[in-house]
């Protein structure tokens, strides 16, 4: 039997469309249901009980789509509420941070990764515990904070010279500690893909997107049905889009982090987040 039920996904704004964009490469007869968080990012400089809060609300509004599982594309909503989620929410819901802390600890040939993303992840240090855990204690993990990147990537400045400076000052502490591989930690840093390859090239940088797509393929899709497809995907992908506010810039960045032009979002209200929400 194909169960019609759609693939949920949220984030705490637009960022975690680089996370469906793989997902749809991983999954393409899949629906998707996605709601940003627009109103209330960024999540990375807020407390952990306060991104708790929202990460609920935001499943919660999920459940009401009547999703298979929950993908939680925010590497802060995944670093700080991912156990909460999972011991409150009825479906599978999957993090970031796990698939892409294996896939680094394979691809690293010198067992030194770097780590880098927003204040609350860093501050978490779930990376490190991860690694740690996933490598039998057999990597050394050195991490830092870019807090500039967010705005940077918002503000579309790829490759300006400014961010290309700052990307420097972040990247050199972690080059000068011998890190062959750096996780991307954060939905926005995948746009800085190619600068950051300029600015440290011999670095193997880890989006984690791409195996935690891989991952709920293999391990949560194929589980709930067997599959029954139509053997032509469809062109266009079907993903119903949800914010809770609207900006003018909405389209030209959803477009940026999807990789292809999207659907208009329908905005939902943080009253209405709380509503359909226990809390
Ligand atoms: N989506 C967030 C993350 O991946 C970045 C933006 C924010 O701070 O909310 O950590």
């Amino acid at each position: 039997m194909h169960t019609t039920k759609p693939i949920g996904v949220f984030d705490s704004g637009i960022g975690g469309l680089t996370v469906v964009r793989h997902l749809i490469k991983q999954l393409p007869h899949e629906r998707f249901v996605y709601l940003g968080d627009t109103a209330r990012v960024p999540y990375g400089n807020k407390s952990a009980p306060t991104v708790e809060r929202y990460s609920q609300q935001c499943a919660e509004f999920l459940l009401t789509h009547d999703v298979q599982c929950i993908v939680v594309a925010c590497n802060t909503a995944s670093a700080l509420a991912l156990q909460h989620l999972r011991a409150t929410v009825s479906v599978p819901v999957i993090g970031v941070i796990e698939p892409a802390a294996v896939y680094a600890y394979q691809q690293s040939i010198n067992g030194v990764i770097g780590v880098i993303g927003t204040r609350a992840t860093i501050g978490s240090n779930i990376y490190s515990t991860t690694l740690d855990r996933v490598s039998h204690g057999n990597v050394r993990v050195h991490s830092t904070a870019c807090p500039l990147f967010v705005p940077l990537v918002e503000e579309g400045w790829l490759q300006h010279a400014a961010t290309r400076s700052i990307a420097e000052q972040y990247i050199e502490p972690l080059l000068a500690c011998g890190v062959d591989t750096v996780i991307l930690g954060c939905t926005h840093y995948p746009l800085l893909l190619p600068l950051l390859g300029q600015v440290a090239p011999a670095v193997q940088w880890i989006d984690g997107g791409s195996p935690t797509a891989k991952y709920v393929a293999d391990n949560i899709v194929q589980h709930l049905h067997v599959n029954e497809h139509p053997t032509v995907p469809p062109t266009i992908p079907e993903i119903r889009m949800y914010v809770t506010d609207t900006s003018p810039m909405f389209q030209q960045l959803a477009t940026q982090f999807l990789g292809m032009p999207s659907q208009e979002p329908v905005r939902v209200t943080i009253e209405h987040l709380t509503a359909v929400s226990q809390w």
